[in-house]
């Protein structure tokens, strides 16, 4: 089993990225490659640059790393209800590469803000659009007020979310048949 698993930013302190990537680690007997969109820069999308100079290879590289993976955990950062201008401009360029952006793999689909909502409209976004290129989405959790309800050592801290949470781990690694 691998997994692939980031956060949907470019902040180098994302707090999805180190949700996405502690939630990747609940799964056992799997090989996780903990992705970083910025190590995957790419120039902002228009139909003339793509013109002008093709699909960049950064993107090619970020679907084959999608391609190569059995699951994936991946959770949305929100700028102003949607996509984070970083994640949005990635897919446009792999969905111009492969329509099939997220490869018919499995997903358990997160979103964490510090604010009370959890990201809770950016994923119901990705809910309604990832299913469109190709992403199987097994569950999907949202995390409110992250810096209060998470520590790194102890998860999730409040006791109603942690028990959603790891419910929904559990039938994350019974679709996976862990
Ligand atoms: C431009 C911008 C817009 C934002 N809009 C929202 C928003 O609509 N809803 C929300 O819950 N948080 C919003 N935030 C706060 C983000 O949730 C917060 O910065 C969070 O840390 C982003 O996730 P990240 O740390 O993984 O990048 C916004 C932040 C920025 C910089």
């Amino acid at each position: 089993m691998k997994i692939i698993t980031f956060g949907a930013s470019s902040s180098k302190n994302s707090i999805n990225k180190t949700f996405a990537h502690y939630t990747a680690q609940q799964f056992q007997n799997a090989t996780i490659d903990f992705l970083d969109l910025n190590d995957y820069s790419l120039p902002l999308f228009s139909v003339d640059l793509e013109n002008e100079m093709g699909i960049p290879q950064n993107a090619k590289d970020f679907y084959l790393k999608i391609l190569n993976s059995d699951f994936l955990v991946i959770s949305m950062a929100e700028h102003n209800g949607s996509y984070s201008a970083a994640f949005k401009n990635l897919l446009d360029w792999i969905s111009r590469y492969e329509g099939k952006v997220f490869a018919n793999k499995k997903m358990f689909l997160l979103a964490t803000s510090p604010g009370g909502r959890g990201g809770e409209s950016v994923l119901e976004a990705a809910l309604a659009r990832f299913p469109r290129h190709a992403a199987e989405i097994v569950e999907h959790f949202s995390l409110p007020n992250f810096e209060s309800n998470f520590d790194l050592e102890k998860g999730i801290l409040d006791e109603t979310l942690r028990k959603s949470y790891l419910s929904k781990i559990e039938l994350v690694k019974n679709s996976m048949n862990q």
